[in-house]
This record gives C-alpha cells, sequence and structure tokens, in this order.
C-alpha cells in the first residue's frame, strides 16, 4: 500500500481545527461550559417530539423550513423571503464565510470574540482582522470603524462571548450605516438582553442578524437557527446552503418551541434573576465581574488566576471554561445553571478564597 501523503489544501492541513467545549460523560458534574440551557426545552416541544411519527422520515424534509421561517417572519413583521434557518448558528455561519469571504474578501470581527470564526476563515483562506476590544471592559474601541476598513464580512457578536456584556445599539448602527460591506450580528444571546438588532437587519441592506434555539430556548441538541436580513442577502445565502439543512424533526420541534414564549420568557426570567444574584455575590468576594447580558458570566477572581479557580472549581465537579491568553486568561467563563447548582458554585467559591 502506498503511504499516507496529505491530500488536503495547505490551508486545511495548517488548520488545529475547532476545539469545542468539553462534554464529559461523568455525571454528577455541575456543567457550566458551554452556555447551555439549564432547563429543559419547551413542554409543547417536548410533546411534538414524542408524537413525531417516525415512519415520515423515509421522506426528505422540506428543504427551506418554510414553516418555521414564515413563524419567524410573522413573529417580526418581514416578508418570508427574508428568513434563512440553519443547523444551528454554526450552519448560518458557515454559510455566510462562504458568502462573503474569500482570498481576496476579509472578515473583521472583535478580539476576544467566539473562537469560530477564526477557523471558519482559515477554511475560506481568507485574512482575518481583528478589532481589539478595551481590555477594561470588553466596551467597544473609539476606532472601531477604522480597524474594520477594508473587510468584505463584519461580525459583531452582540452580546459578546465569551466577555458577555453589550455594545450600545446606537453604536452598533452607526458602524453599520458606515461600514462598506456585510456586518453579521451574532445574536446567539439576544433574548438575555434588554434590546437587539433586529431592527438593523429588517431595515437595512447590509444587516444580517442570526439567531440560535440553543440557549434561551433549550435545544443546544438539537441545532436548529435562523437568520434574517434584506431578501438579496438570503437569496445569496439560500445558493450556498446544504440541499436539506435542517432535519424534519428538528424543524417541527424548534417550531414548537419558538411559538412557546410563555416558556420562554419564565426561563430566560429565572437565568436573568440567578445571573444578577450569583453576579452581586461575586463581586461581594472581591472578584470582577463584567456586566453581563448573556447567560454566562466572565469573571476574574481576586487573585486575576482564571485557570487556578477553573482548577479548583474543577476538584469539586464544576466545570467552567477557561480561554488562556494574556487578557482572557486572568478570566473564567461560568454558564448560568439553575439556582441550586449556582449555590454550589458559590459556597465553593467562598471556600476557595477564603483559604487564600
Ligand atoms: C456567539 C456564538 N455564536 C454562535 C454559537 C453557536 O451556536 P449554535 O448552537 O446555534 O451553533 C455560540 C455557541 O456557544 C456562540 O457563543
Amino acid at each position: 500500500m502506498r503511504e499516507y501523503k496529505s491530500y488536503f489544501r495547505p490551508e486545511i492541513e495548517a488548520m488545529a481545527g475547532y476545539t469545542p467545549g468539553e462534554q464529559p460523560k461523568v455525571s454528577r458534574l455541575i456543567k457550566l461550559n458551554t452556555n447551555e440551557n439549564p432547563y429543559p426545552p419547551s413542554p409543547k416541544a417536548m410533546a411534538v417530539l414524542k408524537d413525531f411519527d417516525s415512519t415520515r422520515l423515509h421522506r426528505y424534509p422540506n428543504a427551506n423550513a418554510d414553516e418555521f421561517c414564515e413563524a419567524v417572519a410573522k413573529r417580526f413583521g418581514i416578508s418570508r423571503n427574508m428568513v434563512i434557518a440553519g443547523n444551528g448558528s454554526d450552519d448560518i455561519l458557515t454559510i455566510s464565510f462562504r458568502a462573503f469571504t474569500s482570498e481576496k474578501l476579509s472578515m473583521a470581527c472583535l478580539e476576544p470574540t467566539y473562537s469560530l470564526y477564526k477557523e471558519l476563515i482559515r477554511m475560506q483562506n481568507a485574512k482575518m482582522q481583528t478589532i481589539k476590544l478595551n481590555t477594561e471592559d470588553f466596551s467597544l474601541p473609539e476606532n472601531f470603524l477604522e480597524q474594520s476598513q477594508g473587510a468584505n464580512l463584519l461580525i459583531i457578536t452582540r452580546p459578546n462571548a465569551p466577555t458577555g456584556n453589550s455594545f450600545p445599539l446606537e453604536k452598533i448602527r452607526e458602524i453599520c450605516e458606515k461600514f462598506d460591506g456585510v456586518v453579521l450580528i451574532d445574536e446567539a444571546y439576544a433574548d438575555f438582553t434588554s434590546d437587539n438588532c433586529m431592527e438593523l437587519a429588517k431595515t437595512m441592506p447590509n444587516v444580517i442578524v442570526s439567531r440560535t434555539m440553543s440557549k434561551s430556548y433549550s435545544l443546544a441538541g438539537m441545532r436548529f437557527a435562523y437568520a434574517v436580513g434584506h431578501p438579496e442577502l438570503i437569496k445569496g445565502m439560500y445558493k450556498l446552503k446544504d440541499s436539506y439543512n435542517v432535519d424534519m424533526v428538528a424543524q417541527k420541534v424548534a417550531l414548537a418551541a419558538f411559538e412557546d414564549i410563555d416558556y420562554l420568557e419564565k426561563n430566560v426570567k429565572a437565568i436573568k434573576e440567578t445571573r444578577a444574584r450569583v453576579a452581586n455575590k461575586l463581586k461581594s468576594l472581591g472578584f470582577k465581574v463584567i456586566d453581563s447580558e448573556s447567560n454566562f458570566l466572565f469573571v476574574s477572581p481576586p487573585d486575576g488566576d482564571g485557570e487556578n479557580y477553573f482548577t479548583e472549581l474543577r476538584k469539586e465537579n464544576i466545570i467552567c471554561r477557561y480561554f488562556p491568553g494574556e487578557i482572557t486568561g486572568k478570566y473564567l467563563r461560568i454558564s448560568i445553571g439553575t439556582s441550586e447548582e449556582m449555590d454550589e458554585v458559590l459556597r465553593i467559591t467562598e471556600k476557595i478564597y477564603k483559604k487564600s
């Protein structure tokens, strides 16, 4: 047999690939590392799943998730041709990178931000411009537009990950007006904020807003998301998506979850209350806590050693996400779990920092 040699494109060969948050097999673990929702999906969504007629699975699904996209269009008062569904927002992002970046067309995004973007840009063999957030509070820098200049795709993650903070809506509007390219606003955490950018996607020709069902709707395991934008932008994205990118079961379940607004609101309210309580307590213990508009907190312990805090929590079966780096290494990202889980986090945290 011939010896293996690489058949990959050089840029793919050089890629490390995206590292997803750990999905541990140990069951007695408080899992706060991937910003999942600690509560189950809507009972109405679970009923749809239970009653799903699996004999129908021999047929392909509706190729464009029409029923779901129509529900989105109705909710936001837009036309059907302004909506596309995806197999999670990672799929929406992949489609967008294919559409708007190439060797000649670069992408700009925040630093720090969601780490998948830098993998997707490598696949395109395209260049990435990073716009460093102010280190003190992760707010937008004064010269934001200057730093994004020349890119064809600008991704604004609002609220941002892993920092959790949002950015002033008026500032985002101004950026969208002045930026000469497509602005993709990744609103994975929009339901946990006080405002959002949907109006910009509805009214501006260069803005796309992407939303996921993974976080506020408790459907991370199902993989479902959607994006809204100008009909011409969305039309181009349809050309690039996988032919049947969202499966039949997910379309039905996601629709039921999307329409159960009462459940969504109840769930989001509980998470926001827990978030405020945990943030206050950590501040009283001497932590620096970045103002969060998401379902997680980005916090720096009194000694500024995020890795040590991660390790100490891990010893107690609490798993969070640590991001090494000069700035991010001082922090730990903690997803908001149930009230009881967060009580345990606070109890252990008090124990750790009383020792030192
Ligand atoms: C900012 C951001 N965008 C997108 C995603 C991916 O979400 P999805 O589960 O919809 O692929 C995440 C997941 O953590 C995220 O933090």
